[in-house]
């Protein structure tokens, strides 16, 4: 279950790749959610995403509770420049950050424009303006920052599975080193 010094847990690997797939299914509804003029499909798109979203909140809670409480981090890969062991954790903990930053802002959005009682069918009516309550912008910020995440994070576990061939993605998936 716990990391060991050269490699991440059965818990942290579970939680790592849960989130990931959920966070580019987000990235996917938001967008196109955005780009929907059609209220109904809007919608649709909109009951989807908002749980889902709290659902990467949650698991990233859990994600921290396991490192406080439970679980140690593996040392950093040995042989990298000094630029890139930092650029890593920058990322990782820019990722914590914006995470975090777009489930409070998504749940803030429901809050201020009263949408969560249409989005869970309590309630008929348009959705609202978003962009005329104040957690949008951020939300729409924050997105944009988990774009570019995501593309340095994935461009580096590539660049060491085919250029440097030092096997890290395995630190990040299951079974004994
Ligand atoms: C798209 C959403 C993703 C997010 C939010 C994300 C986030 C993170 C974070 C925060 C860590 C640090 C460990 C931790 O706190 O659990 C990490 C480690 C790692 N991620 Fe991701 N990740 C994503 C996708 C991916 C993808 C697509 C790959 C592979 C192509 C990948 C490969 C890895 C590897 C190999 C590590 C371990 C690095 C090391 O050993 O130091 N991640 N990821
Ligand atoms: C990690 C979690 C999340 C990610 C990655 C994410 C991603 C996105 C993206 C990419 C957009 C489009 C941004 C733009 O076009 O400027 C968006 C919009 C939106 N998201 Fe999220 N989101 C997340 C969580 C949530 C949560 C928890 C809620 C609600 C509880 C939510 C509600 C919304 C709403 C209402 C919009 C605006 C749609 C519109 O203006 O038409 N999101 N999200």
């Amino acid at each position: 279950m716990k990391s060991t010094s050269s490699k991440y847990g059965t818990v942290a690997v579970t939680i790592h790749w849960l989130i990931a797939l959920l966070i580019l299914v987000q990235l996917g509804s938001g967008f196109r959610a955005t780009s929907t003029v059609e209220s109904a499909a809007r919608e649709a798109i909109l009951a989807m995403h908002a749980p889902l979203g709290m659902v990467i909140l949650l698991l990233m809670i859990l994600r921290l509770l396991w490192w406080w409480f439970a679980d140690k981090k593996p040392v950093p890969v040995a042989g990298d420049p000094a630029w890139q062991t930092f650029s890593a954790k920058a990322v990782h903990v820019l990722f914590y950050i914006v995470i975090i930053g777009m489930g409070a802002s998504g749940i803030g959005m429901m809050a201020a424009s009263g949408a969560g009682s249409i989005l869970s069918g309590a309630a008929d009516g348009p959705l609202p303006d978003f962009s005329q309550f104040l957690p949008r912008a951020p939300h729409g910020l924050g997105a944009r920052l988990m774009l570019v995440l995501v593309a340095l994070h994935v461009g580096a576990a590539l660049y060491h599975h085919f250029i440097k061939k030092d096997g890290l993605i395995w630190r990040m998936w299951y079974g004994a080193n």
